[in-house]
């Protein structure tokens, strides 16, 4: 039996993610990155956000994957050539790329994440299944830039972006990504989940559902904040906001303050008026004409998609 490699190419340096976010909160329009969502009970969170009924992305992408898994493993070996290797980005506990093994056979598992101890488990669990597979965690944060290291991937691979996880990048840094993980394929294919534009009522459910669980996911933030920079928000005096931005065709998720406010943290506050907003998110939603344009802009020949019969989700596969 194999044992996968770990490498962790990244330092998660606290203080200067506390800075980060404190320069935000002082912005005159203040904002903080979504990557604050997730620790380790934000994490958990948007797993049961993956669970409502109104979030219908996660289980539509499953379904494409499911009913087409046969000709998008065909059209990407065919662009990848058989058993390549398979970089999964934002891998987590790697069950969406495992679902691919049996159709795609890939000599490589190489799994992407922040932190290479979210990998830890999941690639030893599935290494015992898959037992002469090669498996690699890699602890990396492509969202600045992703490179992989000279040599982990030899020759053409399947890059793996599922989760509509390019919907927290603006176009201009969608279509940067995008370019990198051409350059990470090496001549192989990117296979990537987006969603698309639809109803502004179905959109806006999807991002403030009933049970209130993405409001709690927002909200979570303000905790991951106190504990990042010893701040003082109360969750009370906050609410969570959805809204469609046609213009910009996204979700924007805010945090808007219930009355005046003043939040402290070491040596610095920041009041906040009534109605105050923290914007935490955008998720761009895009068309398929819009997609496949910008996957063409980022430089890749063959583009090829599939929808579920609403036309709410893609699946791409971009290659050349
Ligand atoms: C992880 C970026 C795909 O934009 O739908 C879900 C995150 N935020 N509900 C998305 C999210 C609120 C999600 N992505």
């Amino acid at each position: 039996m194999n044992s996968p490699d770990f490498l962790q190419l990244h330092q998660i340096d606290d203080r200067a993610l506390a800075a980060e976010a404190a320069a935000g909160l002082l912005a005159a329009s203040a904002q903080v990155s979504p990557k604050f969502f997730y620790d380790p009970l934000g994490s958990r969170l948007f797993d049961a956000i993956t669970e409502t009924a109104e979030y219908y992305p996660t289980r539509t992408e499953a379904a494409i994957l499911a009913r087409h898994g046969g000709a998008i493993a065909q059209a990407a070996l065919e662009a990848a050539g058989p058993s390549p290797a398979l970089v999964d980005l934002g891998a987590g506990n790697c069950a969406k790329a495992a679902r691919l093994f049996g159709s795609f056979a890939p000599r490589h598992y190489v799994a992407v994440d922040i932190s290479v101890e979210f990998l830890r488990q999941s690639l030893q669990c599935l290494q015992r299944e898959f037992p002469s597979m090669r498996m690699t965690g890699i602890g990396l944060d492509f969202s600045s830039r992703l490179a992989l290291p000279e040599g982990v991937v030899a020759g053409p691979a399947v890059v793996f972006y599922p989760g509509s996880s390019i919907g927290n990048f603006d176009p201009a840094q969608a279509q940067r990504l995008l370019v990198q993980t051409r350059e990470a394929a090496a001549g192989g294919a990117l296979l990537i989940g987006v969603d698309l534009v639809k109803p502004v009522e179905v959109l806006e459910a999807a991002y403030d559902d009933a049970l209130g669980i993405t409001a709690a996911f927002n909200l979570n933030l303000l905790n991951h904040l106190n504990r990042l920079l010893g701040a003082d928000f109360r969750l009370r005096e906050w609410q969570h906001l959805a809204v469609y931005d046609e213009a910009h065709a996204r979700i924007e998720m805010h945090l808007e303050a219930r009355r005046s406010l003043t939040v402290n943290w070491s040596g610095a506050q920041r009041r906040y008026a009534a109605g105050e907003r923290i914007h935490t998110e955008n998720s761009y939603k895009w068309t398929v004409a819009g997609f496949e344009a910008l996957l063409r802009s980022a430089g890749f020949a063959r583009v090829r998609h599939w929808c579920d019969d609403a036309g709410w989700f893609g699946v791409f596969l971009a290659s050349g």
